[in-house]
């Protein structure tokens, strides 16, 4: 049996270009994982927090040193001889040695990147790759390369990541689940370039966003809809055949009062008036999915909300239910969604995140593995999508580094699964 020698957290720098954690573990018989940690920019109340300095002089208080030092002098000594096999127990050492709600005294950055790192050091141990290794573990699917996660690509950037004037912070162009998810991707990069020569005709901003998709400043965020259409419309793909369109609101951010204000509405609406909103959209455009409609203490807004699209439409909570468990026992309860986000560093273990999947699954609630805002070039998420057989993948646009090393080792799982199988 391997176990745990040697744990080493050292700070790195995400696509923001603020500081993260990126933590090696070693076995006692030579082998070793790397885990980087992202970071969201519109985080959900209710999530786990992230460890920062709050030192003016380094980073303006984003440095994450007592994060690395939290796994280099204190988690380190908790885990070392332990079996990196042994997850549940491990994450359940990590969370006793935290003792808050929140993980909020040693960081969900910190507890994330020992807990991602030994997940994948297990995935060694037993000469598996990562995503081989979950699937196995967790008996929640058999891979194969024609049930591949289908890839949710954010084209245009708004709110809190984009530089322009829109509201809404996520504008989504998702292939047809029936594609390769190769050949889908091939579409993403297609419509991809497509958007951004029609952003230059128009003599519209096309620097990009946060996430890779482009950010311009248009009158309204239905404007923005109208571009992927034209984008669609210009290439070779059947809209609502090929292609359909996505949203995420982001709502959390942007209702006040009970009210959201957006400039294709002269007045602000409540949550039932942004709900019909939401349904003329839907009606006009046949949006695939909506996420993040209403703010996440509105649970009325919501189970309206899916009682009135849920049949139509994915209804994707992800500040809602921040994957925890908890939160998404009471969307079930409540019947407040049908879709779950899924973002590790939300709820701060692998093992927590996976009793999240699970949860979803039995209940029959797509699941989409989510990246954050600020992300570096880690990988781990495309196994985590593939061995878990989620049904979606949310990396962004095909575009910066940090979004494309996520689709490029997709490309590789489904090619290593065609030549396996
Ligand atoms: P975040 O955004 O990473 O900034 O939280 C992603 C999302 O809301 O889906
Ligand atoms: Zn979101």
């Amino acid at each position: 049996m391997s176990t745990i020698k040697t744990v080493y957290a050292r700070e790195i720098l995400d696509s923001r270009g603020n500081p993260t954690l990126e933590t090696s573990i070693w076995t006692d018989d030579g082998f070793g994982a790397v885990a980087s940690i992202p970071s969201g920019a519109s985080t959900g109340k209710y999530e786990s927090k992230e460890l920062r300095d709050g030192d003016n002089n380094r980073y303006n208080g984003m440095g994450v040193l007592k994060a690395v030092a939290n796994v280099n002098l204190i988690i380190a000594k908790a885990i070392i001889g332990l079996d990196p096999q042994k997850q549940n127990d491990i994450d359940q050492t990590l969370i006793n040695l935290d003792n808050t709600q929140d993980k909020s005294k040693l960081g969900a950055n910190a507890i994330l990147s020992v807990s991602q790192a030994c997940f994948e050091l297990g995935a060694a141990c037993n000469n598996l790759q990562s995503f081989q290794y979950t699937s196995q573990k967790y008996g929640l699917i058999n891979p194969t390369a024609t049930r591949m996660p289908t890839p949710i690509f954010n084209l245009i950037n708004g709110g809190r990541h984009g530089a322009g004037n829109l509201q809404f912070q996520e504008f989504h162009c998702i292939p047809s689940s029936r594609k390769l998810f190769s050949e889908s991707l091939e579409m993403g990069t297609e419509l991809y370039h497509l958007l951004k020569n029609i952003l230059i005709e128009k003599k519209a901003i096309h620097s990009v966003g946060d996430e890779g998709g482009f950010a311009p400043n248009l009158f309204s965020n239905t404007d923005a809809i109208e571009l992927l259409v034209e984008a669609i419309e210009t290439s070779q793909f059947k809209i609502n055949d090929d292609v359909y369109m996505g949203l995420d609101i982001a709502a959390s951010s942007l209702f006040s009062n009970g009210k959201i204000t957006i400039t294709d509405n002269k007045d602000p609406m409540n949550g039932e008036q942004f709900g019909a909103f939401l349904n003329d959209l839907y009606h006009k455009y046949s949006l695939l999915s909506i996420e993040d409609p209403f703010g996440e203490d509105d649970w009325q807004s919501w189970s309206n909300f899916q009682a009135l699209m849920g049949k139509q439409i994915m209804v994707v909570g992800d500040d809602l239910l921040v994957t925890k468990k908890n939160r998404l026992k009471q969307a079930i309860e409540t019947n407040a969604c049908n879709a779950v986000l899924i973002k590790p560093n939300q709820v701060g273990t692998i093992s927590e995140t996976l009793q999240t999947i699970k949860l979803a699954k039995e209940n029959n609630m797509s699941v989409i593995i989510s990246h954050r805002s600020g992300d570096t070039e880690e990988d781990f998420l495309a196994d985590l999508a593939v061995g878990t057989g989620a049904d979606f993948v949310k990396f962004g646009a095909p575009g910066r580094g940090e979004r494309v090393a996520k689709y490029n080792r997709l490309l590789y799982i489904q090619e290593f699964l065609q030549n396996n199988q």
